[in-house]
């Protein structure tokens, strides 16, 4: 308990899923936050939007008095093979999964240089590894562990941290729309599980506790990692 005593979190994306979770325990660790979230949270904000974003950090840095975490969680998914997507589904995925983030940096940047803070990125284990039939959220995905590296080296001399959580197939609304889409929705759910040596999914908390760690105080050393959270999915065949 009190791992995050004192510190200031912006979520996005915290109305749901992994977002919800980080939430939880960040507040169950001390920490107080805001949530910022297409449908729902302590601010609406589409992040899509720039003038969303700015009135995000502008809200949350003035409701906390200031801002020592930014957890850069909302994406969305988008399957199909890169020829198959149309210019403004491309443009959408990029928007959100990518833009948003630079956006977000820009507008907390003098934020987190005072508090020397910290920004946490969710990416996934297809940013680290390919899978078939999703294209852009795979590029978005790899982008956002790039991302993480960059504001880490470039934060540094700040004081400023950046590290992103890689999950594996989590149990959130995400996926269980990805799964209601697919043709045997059953057999999708055993292939997946069985992808992960542990044997099981993992919860929202599974996936939250990593960046409880990464996010302490613990992790003051520990800057530019990409950190897969999968059950052991990526650890090899
Ligand atoms: N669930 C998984 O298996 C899995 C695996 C790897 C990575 N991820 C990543 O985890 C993160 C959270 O996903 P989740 O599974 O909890 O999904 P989720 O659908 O439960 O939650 C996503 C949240 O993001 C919000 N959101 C989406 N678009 C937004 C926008 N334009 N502006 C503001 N908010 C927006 C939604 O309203 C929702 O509250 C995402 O970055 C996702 O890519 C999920």
């Amino acid at each position: 308990m009190n791992r995050l005593a004192g510190k200031r979190a912006l979520i996005t994306g915290g109305a749901s899923g992994i977002g919800a979770a980080i939430a939880e325990r960040f507040s169950e660790e001390g920490a107080r936050c805001i949530v910022a979230d297409l449908d729902g949270g302590d601010v609406v904000c589409d992040i899509r939007s720039g003038s969303a974003v700015t009135a995000a950090v502008a809200f949350a840095a003035t409701a906390l008095g200031g801002l020592d975490l930014l957890v850069l969680n909302a994406a969305r998914p988008c399957v199909g093979a890169l020829w198959e997507l149309a210019d403004d589904v491309w443009d959408d995925v990029i928007a959100t999964n990518l833009t948003s983030a630079h956006r977000f940096v820009r507008a907390a940047w003098p934020h987190l240089v005072a508090a020397k803070g910290t920004v946490l990125l969710t990416g996934s284990v297809v940013g680290l590894d390919g899978s078939a039939n999703q294209a852009a959220y795979c590029a978005t995905k790899a982008g956002i562990v790039m991302l993480a590296k960059t504001i880490a080296l470039d934060g540094a001399p700040y004081g400023v941290r950046a590290n992103c959580i890689c999950p594996g197939f989590t149990e959130t609304p995400m996926l269980e729309a990805f799964l209601a889409g697919q043709d045997d929705p059953d057999a999708v759910r055993a292939y997946a599980t069985a992808l992960h040596p542990a044997g099981r999914l993992g919860s929202p908390r599974d996936v939250a506790d990593a960046f409880v760690y990464l996010g302490s105080d613990e992790a003051a050393w520990v800057t530019g990692v990409a950190l897969p959270v999968d059950g052991g999915l990526l650890a090899g065949i």
